[in-house]
């Protein structure tokens, strides 16, 4: 994520077409990617995109049970993200050694998480929780956690969350617009990948 601090979200029908997007992002510079669990062939796009595409690094997200995050496991995710802070699902990531992200919209569930261990956390949905006044709120009071903001994010917000020093990463659709995709447009995918990394670019050098 220091690399490139984005985290385009892959939700596809197939492997097949999960491969060609997930080939499209790195292309475009991007390589960790999160394959959100809300299709019923997911897990097959996860364990795909581990296999034949060797440069990205692939997580699951959308992850809601610790049944959930052990069959994302298994399927090689490399990480978890999930909308929300359920601590099963924490603790199936932590036994397996896994980077885990849950998802916090509230200070509370900020501190329950730094309690259970953690310090990198998605901030969702984050523009309809504060954005980025919330997201500078937070961070002033927990000054060791790392927030990963997604939902509502786009190329015309991402400098804004971007210039933040608490923001590790930001995730978002935006980078895999399903109309492109299902017209098998790559090549879009492709370039919102470099305008992305371009911006993050200007904002951290
Ligand atoms: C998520 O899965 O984290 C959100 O649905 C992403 O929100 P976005 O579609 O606004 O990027």
């Amino acid at each position: 994520m220091k690399s490139a601090p984005l985290v385009p979200l892959i939700q596809a029908d197939d492997p097949e077409t999960a491969v060609a997007t997930a080939q499209a992002l790195v292309a475009g510079g991007l390589t960790v990617l999160e394959v959100v669990l809300r299709t019923d062939s997911a897990l097959a796009c996860v364990n795909e995109i581990a296999t034949q595409v060797p440069d990205a690094i692939v997580g699951a997200g959308t992850v809601l049970s610790a049944e959930h995050a052990r069959d994302s496991l298994d399927s090689g995710a490399q990480f978890i993200v999930s909308p929300g802070l359920y601590q099963p699902v924490v603790e199936a990531a932590q036994q397996s050694g896994v980077p885990i992200f849950p998802g916090v919209a509230t200070a509370s569930e900020v501190q329950t998480a730094w309690n259970l261990g953690l310090r990198t956390l998605k901030f969702f949905p984050a523009g309809q929780a504060g954005g980025v006044p919330m997201l500078k709120a937070l961070a002033s009071v927990f000054r060791d956690i790392q927030f990963m903001p997604t939902g509502g994010v786009s190329a015309d917000n991402l400098a804004d969350y971007l210039a933040l020093h608490a923001v590790i990463a930001c995730g978002g659709s935006w980078l895999t617009p399903a109309a492109a995709i299902a017209d098998g447009d790559f090549d879009t995918v492709t370039r919102l990948a470099e305008e992305a990394c371009e911006i993050a670019r200007q904002i951290r050098g």
